[in-house]
Formats: structure tokens, sequence, C-alpha cells
């Protein structure tokens, strides 16, 4: 266990959408198709995360199972002796290790996280809850403990990868400089991840909002539990710009640009050929199209994996991996406790 590892997380509150996939999902599953072997990768559901915002408490463990399905459909081979799915609570170093973290972070970083202040400002601070503002320091501490170099996620959580260089460049400093193997640049993990930017899905009716599904916006949110018929009218539904020529651009064509970048992500294409192929077209309708076609093809075989998931197999992995990190995330949280003065 000791090779370099990468690491991404999937919270299981609600179904999960194109945005979680094309910006989570599939660069992970790409990394390990083309890494496992010397990289270890870890993918988990960061379950503890699901109830920063209400959710349906008696649909959690079983959302939770499905989800560590999704990463089986998306293409993640469990099989792989290097790579390990688990359950965040089940291995309960994670919620110690966050109090620490907590220690050494700032009320002031908090406060200025997006995500928190989006969320905030739309539920309204007296009702939402500490946990909300905390959970950057407990996804710092998912990714410290088990000394992730690579994370790969979606732009909307490249202040919370920030923070977690910020707090282990802090914690190496002031007490051992090999404390926390220190999580690279947002610029090289998305190098790493071969993208031309962070990815950032947006709304099909609101593009200058992400895709999200703490909104509701069916119109203009793809569920990866979407029927492919149903995606279709969503894409051919999308908003647009009265322009009249494709151009990449997100400022001035927010809903075109959208397009552009589910497309290059669905055909495995650079951004910027797949931009450089429609600039300057004039059909909006040519556009929709293809990209319509590319969803549907991608939730029919999603979709077919899905259903020949073998549980068994699945749970069999888990099982295995959640014993394995109990023990590392265990050794890696000793260290720290020792480093702070909690142990000899
Ligand atoms: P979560 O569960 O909200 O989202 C899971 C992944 O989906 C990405 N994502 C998007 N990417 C592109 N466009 C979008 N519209 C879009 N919406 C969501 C997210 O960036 C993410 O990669 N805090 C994390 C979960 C987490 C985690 C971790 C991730 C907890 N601990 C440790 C990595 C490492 C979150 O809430 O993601």
């Amino acid at each position: 266990m000791n090779k370099p590892v990468i690491l991404t997380g999937l919270r299981a509150n609600g179904e999960l959408h194109l945005g979680n996939y094309l910006g989570g999902m599939l660069p992970m599953v790409q990394l390990q198709a083309k890494y496992a072997g010397e990289y270890q990768v870890n993918m988990f559901v960061p379950d503890l995360h699901s109830f920063t915002t209400p959710i349906d408490h008696g649909k959690l463990y079983l959302q939770i199972v499905q989800n560590l399905k999704l990463f089986v459909a998306a293409g993640l081979d469990i099989s792989n002796d290097d790579t390990y799915i688990y359950r965040q609570s089940y291995v309960p170093m994670h919620s110690e290790l966050t109090w620490i973290l907590d220690c050494f972070t700032y009320f002031g970083e908090l406060s200025r996280m997006t995500e928190f202040k989006d969320k905030a400002s739309r539920l309204g601070h007296e009702s939402i809850s500490v946990g909300l503002y905390n959970y950057p320091a407990l996804m710092a501490a998912d990714i410290l403990l088990y000394a992730a170099k690579y994370v790969p996620v979606g732009d909307d959580q490249r202040q919370h990868i920030e923070l977690t260089r910020d707090i282990a460049l802090r914690m190496n400093n002031k007490f051992n400089k090999d404390l926390f193997v220190v999580p690279a640049e947002w610029t090289e993990q998305v190098a790493f991840a071969e993208r031309d930017a962070g990815v950032r899905i947006k709304s099909l009716r609101n593009p200058t909002k992400k895709m999200s599904k703490s909104i509701d916006d069916p119109a203009g949110t793809i569920l990866l539990t979407d029927a492919p018929e149903a995606a279709v009218k969503k894409i051919m539904g999308a908003e647009t710009d009265s322009l009249g020529v494709i151009h990449y651009d997100i400022e001035a064509q927010p809903g075109i640009s959208n397009l552009l970048q589910i497309l290059a992500l669905l055909i495995n294409e650079p951004l910027s050929r797949v931009a450089d192929t429609w600039d300057g077209k004039t059909a909006y309708s040519d556009l929709k199209k293809a990209v319509a076609n590319e969803v549907k093809v991608f939730l029919h075989d999603f979709q077919t994996k899905l259903a020949a998931v073998n549980e068994a197999d699945l749970l069999r992995k888990l099982e295995a991996s959640e014993f394995l990190m109990r023990d590392v995330a265990g050794q890696r949280l000793y260290k720290i406790q020792q480093a702070v003065g909690l142990r000899p």
C-alpha cells in the first residue's frame, strides 16, 4: 500500500446527475484505467456529508449502496487490487481527524467557501446547519487521511481542494514537514485528469448556474436514471441565445458553451478541438442533436451496466476495502495524534 493515491468521493443525497458523472466519476474511471498498478485508487461515498442539507433519512442507507453501484456502472473496475471503495462512516477516523483539522482551520476560511455562501444565501443563515459550514474540513480529512495527491473533482470543489492544501501546509509547518502529503495544486490536478480546465456543467435551463441536485430544476438537470428519450428532450429544449453563431464563450454564450463542454467530455476529445469543429456554424439545432445523441447513447450504456452490477461482488469488495481502510486510516491518525501531542 505504498503507491501514490488518487481519491474522490460523491455524496449520496438524491440521484446523481450528468454533472456528477462528467465532473467526478468520469475522470476517476479514466485515471483508474490509465494508472491502476501505478497508483492506489480510492472512490468512496462521503455518507456523513449527506445530511449537510436536509434529506429523507429513511432512504439514505439504500441510496448509499445505490451510489456504489453507480461507480461500477460508470466503469470503475472493482476487481482491481489497487482500487478501494468504502463508506466514510464505516471508517470513523474521518470524524476524529476532522475535529483536529477544525482546530487548525480559520472561521474566515470556511466563511469564504462559495458552496457554503450560495446555499446559506438560498436557505438563510438561521436554518442552515453547522455541518454545512464545516464540511470542507471533513472533506480535507477524507483526503489527508489517505495521503491523496490527486483528487479528481468538478470545478465547484476547487476551493475545497485549495483549503485542504492550506490546512496541510499549515500543519506541516507547525508540526512536521512530512505529516501530510499535500494534494497537488488545482492546475496540476486539472492537467493530471487531462482536462483543458476545471469542469463545471451548467443547468440546461439556466446555463449561468451549475447543474445541481440540491436545486429543484428537473428540466435543466439530466439524472443518470433519466430515460434516454427524456434526456434527449431536455437537451433539445436547452436554453441557448439569440446570437445565431456557435462560439465557445462562457460569458456571451453560456448555453452553447455548456453543450460543447458536454459533447467534448462524452466523446472524450479536448474541449478546444470540439469548440473549433463547431465554431462559426449557425444551426444550433445540429449541435443540440449531436449532444442529445451522445447523451442518449451514454445513458443507455450506463443504465445497462447498472442493471448488470453484481451486488454480492460489490458488497464483498466494500467490506474488504472498509476493513483495510480502517487499518490505513488508523495508522495515519495515530501519527497525527502523536504530532499534536495526544499520543506518546
Ligand atoms: P458532490 O457530491 O456534490 O459532487 C460529486 C462530484 O460531482 C462534481 N459535480 C460537478 N462537476 C461538474 N459539473 C457540475 N455541475 C457538478 N456538480 C457536481 C463535484 O465536483 C464532485 O466531484 N464535497 C464533495 C464530496 C466529497 C469529496 C471528498 C470529493 C467529500 N469528501 C473528498 C473528493 C474528495 C461534494 O459535495 O461533491
